[in-house]
């Protein structure tokens, strides 16, 4: 499953409804929402009322990428909020696989978030419990960074590393600096579901968001 993630993150706040909306008459199905908690990464960013309030209007898959530090603890508010999917960092989990637990027991999707310099075998003892891996191309916290150039090999070892496994069916998304210049490597490399922020949410967002699909493979 090939899907452009929009990532909400660079959205202008004060015409939030409308942006979403556009991207969702654009085709779009998934939205990535980056919530920050101000300990496990810099800033600080929303959470449970926002996702609530845009949840009345969307029908979108809701990505929720949680950068806070034991993250199992909002497992059940970001449900009631509207989540069909939570990623946790394994860097931000004491107990990655209760977590992971926690949220397959609550109905929703499970991810599992790597910063750039996290190795894969983080994931060597959960892989059972997740429907995708998320590794990050930048070093969270913010918008509008570079993509890692070495995380595209990373890309290609997380695909082997699963496909060896048996888990053929767990997808790699990928999350930062993703744009028309760097997506063609990040998906040749196998990665399936492209976070974007700043390649989206620019002038004409419909536009954006159809030029970056328009790299999927037929
Ligand atoms: C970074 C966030 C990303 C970010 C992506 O901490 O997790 O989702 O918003 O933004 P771009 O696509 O601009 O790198
Ligand atoms: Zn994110």
């Amino acid at each position: 499953m090939y899907q452009i993630a929009p990532s909400m993150l660079s959205a202008d706040f004060t015409r939030l409804g409308e942006q979403l909306q556009i991207l969702e008459d654009a085709g779009c199905e998934w939205l990535h929402i980056d919530v920050m908690d101000g300990a496990f990464v810099p800033s600080i960013s929303f959470g449970m009322p926002v996702i609530k309030s845009i949840r009345k209007q969307s029908k979108m898959f809701f990505d929720v990428h949680m950068m806070v530090e034991e993250p199992g603890r909002y497992v059940q508010d970001m449900k009631a909020a509207g989540a069909d999917a939570i990623t946790v960092h394994a860097e931000a989990c004491k107990h990655l696989d209760r977590t992971l637990q926690q949220i397959k027991e609550a109905g929703l999707k499970a991810g599992v978030v790597l910063n750039p310099a996290t190795p894969l075998n983080v994931i060597d003892y959960v892989m059972d419990k997740l429907d995708f891996v998320l590794l990050m191309s930048v070093n969270p916290g913010f918008g509008g960074q570079s993509y890692i150039p070495a995380i595209t090999e990373k890309i290609r070892q997380l695909r082997k590393k699963l496909d060896d496994a048996g888990y053929t069916n767990v997808d790699i998304e990928v999350d930062g600096g993703v744009n028309k210049k760097t997506i063609d490597e990040v998906l040749e490399a196998g990665a399936s579901l492209l976070v974007a922020g700043s390649a989206v949410f620019g002038e004409d967002i419909a536009a954006n968001f159809k030029e970056l699909k328009s790299h999927f493979p037929a």
